[in-house]
């Protein structure tokens, strides 16, 4: 009796204290493990219903290594991470065309015994044009196994400043601007969408002028947009931008790819590991929870969706459970106020024209 008392009172709180900024946002799906992960109702570009569980689980382990430039998550990580993902009650995973773990997501969604129509994945195709968007969406439902997608996004607006797509994609060549490719990818999506072999479409590393240019063709708006934002580096227009257009506000990178150090292959850290930030880490122990779930709790308060990158199956647990407590005001503020001089972690998409 005493302990039912006890479970009633941990639910009454959980629920109360549910911020109402992420509420306006949300329906508590009580499907998987955690029951009290909510999911996101997307509203722009959705056929019917869809909606987005707000934990995702990260696939690109980006970095140098080995010195090359190289990833290092490949296939196995890819399988392992979303087997243990989807053990552990996590349903939204975070893939790519660009990815090179692709394969492997979807051998280990299969592996799990999760029915497909309880997953929800999100895939993502370069600004290469039509054609080769259409094309490229053919080798995503290939590669992990399915026959739609939940989520598809343009992955940039165009190439990463400091990389160089090759071949230089038909819709770029002769141009200074990347704003055809975008628009013909954008276009097959849209196509995509009307066949109705995805859910819903959106963009990644968009800022408001590469917006802007969606909106101005009259014709659908991203349901989702995907960019970096931690508290090292957020960009709080954007973010207002998004949500006031009802787009919903993806993180990438949510932990300032926390492992960073390891895959620029040096013991010189640039910038230091945000989950040892000594605000964070004292925000944490006034909670009693790890600096992790602070971290993702500041992103979940603002309506932002995430999808942390982890191999570890208690790490998993543990960002998923972030739902039964809620920041205040002047912790939120204290968050927001921790930058870092070299903050960015990915190449700045406002330089892509
Ligand atoms: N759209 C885009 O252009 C774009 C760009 C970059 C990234 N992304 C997406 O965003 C995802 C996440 O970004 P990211 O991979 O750069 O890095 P991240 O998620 O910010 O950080 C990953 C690191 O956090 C650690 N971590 C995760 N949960 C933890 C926990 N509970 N406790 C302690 N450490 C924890 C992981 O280590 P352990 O394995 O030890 O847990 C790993 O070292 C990517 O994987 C990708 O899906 C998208």
């Amino acid at each position: 009796m005493f302990s039912l008392r006890i479970i009633l009172l941990g639910l009454f709180i959980s629920t109360f204290y549910l911020s109402s900024d992420a509420k306006k946002h949300t329906r508590t799906s009580g499907k998987t493990l955690h029951s009290q992960e909510p999911v996101v109702q997307l509203k722009n570009a959705v056929h019917g219903k869809v909606f987005m569980p707000v934990m995702g689980l990260g696939t690109k382990g980006a970095g140098l290594l080995d010195g090359t430039g190289g990833e290092y998550w490949g296939n196995e990580q890819g399988h392992n991470a979303t087997l243990a993902w989807l053990k552990a009650g996590g349903r939204r995973i975070d893939s790519s065309s660009d990815y090179i773990t692709q394969d492997g997501v979807a051998t280990g969604w299969i592996a799990s015994g999760v029915p497909r129509s309880k997953i929800f994945i999100t895939s993502k195709i370069m600004s290469i044009g039509y054609d080769e968007a259409l094309k490229t969406f053919d080798d995503i439902l290939a590669s992990l196994k399915t026959d739609y997608i939940d989520l598809l996004l343009i992955h940039w607006p165009g190439d990463k400043p400091g990389t160089v797509t090759k071949p230089v994609p038909a819709c770029k060549k002769d141009k200074s601007t990347w704003t055809d490719c975008r628009v013909q990818t954008w276009k097959a999506l849209e196509h995509l969408f009307k066949q109705k072999k995805v859910h819903a479409i959106g963009v990644s590393n968009f800022g408001v002028n590469h917006l802007l240019e969606i909106f101005n063709l009259n014709s659908l708006i991203p349901s989702v947009n995907q960019v970096e934002f931690h508290p090292y580096w957020h960009e709080d227009e954007l973010l207002d931008f998004c949500q006031k257009n009802n787009i919903t506000f993806n993180s990438y990178a949510p932990l300032a790819s926390a492992d960073h150090a390891t895959f620029l292959g040096t013991s010189w850290n640039p910038i230091p590991d945000l989950r040892q930030h000594p605000d964070v880490i004292r925000i944490a122990e006034k909670y009693h929870k790890s600096s992790v779930q602070i971290l993702l709790r500041w992103q979940w308060q603002q309506g932002i969706v995430m999808n942390p990158r982890t191999l570890n199956p208690a790490h998993m647990i543990e960002n998923l459970s972030i739902f039964d407590f809620k920041l205040s005001k002047q912790d939120m503020m204290i968050l927001s106020y921790i930058n870092h001089p070299m903050s960015k972690m990915f190449p700045d998409p406002r330089l892509i024209l």
